[in-house]
C-alpha cells in the first residue's frame, strides 16, 4: 500500500483508477471536502479566542439549538462543494430541505449528491472536546440533464460511493472510504497538508469498549438494558470498559482503533432513536463494513434500510462484528 509521506491529494489521485466511475469528478469532490475540512479546522482551533462558540440563536428543523460553529461549518462545506461544479444536490443536518445545485452551464450535468453533518458533537464545542464532520456521497438516480429530486437523496446506504468523517481532535484527521477499505490522514498544521497516517483501518473482530449514553438507561429497550448488564458482568474478558465522548465520529474512531461497540438505541424520549440515518448512520455504517465491522438498528443492516425522509432517525448499533452480533442476539431475545 501507500507510504506515510503520501499526502491525501496524492492518495486520491493514485487511487482514482479504482473508482467504479473513473472520471476524476469524485476525486475533485473529495478534494473540495479536504479543503473545507482545513478551513473549519482553522476556525475550530480558534474557538474561545474569537466569537465563534455558543448558540447561533436559531433552531434547525429537528428542534436542536444551532451553535455558531454548526452554521459556520454548514456554510463552508456547502460553498466548497458548490464551487467545484460536480455536485447536483446537498442535504445537510442544518438545512430544512435539500439544496439543488445547477451546473455552471445551466444544463444539470452534475452527477453527485452529498449528505452532510457539518459539525458533529455540537454539545462538545464550548468545552474544548473533539467535534467532527460526517459526509456521505452518492451518484444521482434521476436522469442527468434534469433537476435533482428527493429520490436522489433517499437511496439505501448500500449505494454510497464514498463516505467519511473529519475529527477536529488532539490532531485533525480525515478518514474515508470509496469502497476499497478505509484510510486515515492526519493534518500537519504547520504545512496545512493531510498525510496518510492510518492505512487500511479495521475494527478488531472483538473489543472491550462499550459506548452509550447511560443516562438514558431506564428508557432503553429491554434487549439493550440486558446487553449493557452483560457488558458489566465479571466473567472471562468482562467487564468491558465504558467510553462515551458524545461525538459520534470520535466515538466511532476510538472503537475502530481499539475494538468496541457504539449504541444509540431508541428511548421514550427518542422513540425512533436520535441519530440521523442519511448523514450520520449510513456513512458510519459504510465505513464500519469497509473496516470489517458491522452496523445495525438492532435487527436490520443499516445499509439495507430504505429511507423515507431526509432527516429520518434510526436506532444505531455499530462496531466490532462479534460485539454487534451479541447485542443483536439480546435485541432478538428481549425486545
Ligand atoms: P450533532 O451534534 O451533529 O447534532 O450530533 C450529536 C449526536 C452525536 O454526535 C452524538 O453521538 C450524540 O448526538 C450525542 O447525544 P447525547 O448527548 O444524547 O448522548
Ligand atoms: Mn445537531
Ligand atoms: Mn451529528
Ligand atoms: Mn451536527
Amino acid at each position: 500500500m501507500s507510504n506515510k509521506n503520501q499526502t491525501l491529494g496524492e492518495f486520491i489521485i493514485e487511487n482514482q483508477h479504482s473508482f467504479k466511475y473513473s472520471s476524476g469528478e469524485l476525486s475533485n469532490l473529495l478534494n473540495s471536502i479536504r479543503l473545507a475540512a482545513k478551513v473549519v479546522n482553522h476556525e475550530v482551533n480558534k474557538a474561545g479566542l474569537v466569537d465563534i462558540i455558543g448558540a447561533a440563536g436559531d433552531t434547525n428543523i429537528q428542534g436542536e439549538d444551532q451553535q455558531k460553529l454548526d452554521v459556520y461549518a454548514n456554510d463552508v462545506f456547502i460553498q466548497a462543494l458548490i464551487n467545484r461544479n460536480i455536485v447536483c444536490g446537498i442535504a445537510s443536518e442544518e438545512e430544512d430541505d435539500f439544496v439543488a445545485i445547477n451546473s455552471i452551464n445551466n444544463d444539470h450535468q452534475n452527477k453527485y449528491i452529498v449528505l452532510i453533518d457539518p459539525l458533529d458533537g455540537s454539545s462538545n464545542i464550548d468545552v474544548n472536546v473533539s467535534v467532527g464532520t460526517i459526509f456521505s456521497i452518492y451518484r444521482r438516480v434521476t436522469p442527468i440533464g434534469t433537476p435533482v429530486t428527493i429520490e436522489d437523496f433517499l437511496q439505501e446506504g448500500k449505494h454510497q460511493v464514498a463516505a467519511g468523517y473529519v475529527i477536529y481532535g488532539t490532531s485533525t484527521m480525515l478518514v474515508y472510504s470509496t469502497g476499497h477499505g478505509v484510510n486515515g490522514f492526519t493534518l500537519n498544521p504547520a504545512i496545512g497538508s493531510f498525510y496518510l497516517s492510518h492505512s487500511d483501518m479495521e475494527f478488531p473482530v472483538d473489543g472491550n469498549i462499550y459506548s452509550v449514553n447511560e443516562g438514558n438507561y431506564l428508557e432503553f429497550p429491554d434487549g439493550i438494558k440486558k446487553y449493557i448488564k452483560y457488558c458489566q458482568q465479571i466473567e472471562d474478558d468482562r467487564p468491558y470498559t465504558s467510553r462515551y465522548i458524545g461525538s459520534l465520529a470520535s466515538d466511532f474512531h476510538r472503537n475502530m482503533i481499539k475494538g468496541g461497540i457504539y449504541m444509540y438505541p431508541k428511548s421514550t424520549k427518542n422513540p425512533k432513536g436520535k441519530l440521523r440515518l442519511l448523514y450520520e448512520c449510513n456513512p458510519m455504517a459504510f465505513l464500519a463494513e469497509q473496516a470489517n465491522g458491522k452496523a445495525s438498528d438492532g435487527f436490520t443492516r443499516i445499509l439495507d434500510i430504505k429511507p423515507t425522509e431526509l432527516h429520518q432517525r434510526v436506532p444505531f448499533i455499530c462496531g466490532s462484528t462479534n460485539m454487534v452480533n451479541k447485542a443483536e442476539e439480546f435485541m432478538k431475545e428481549y425486545s
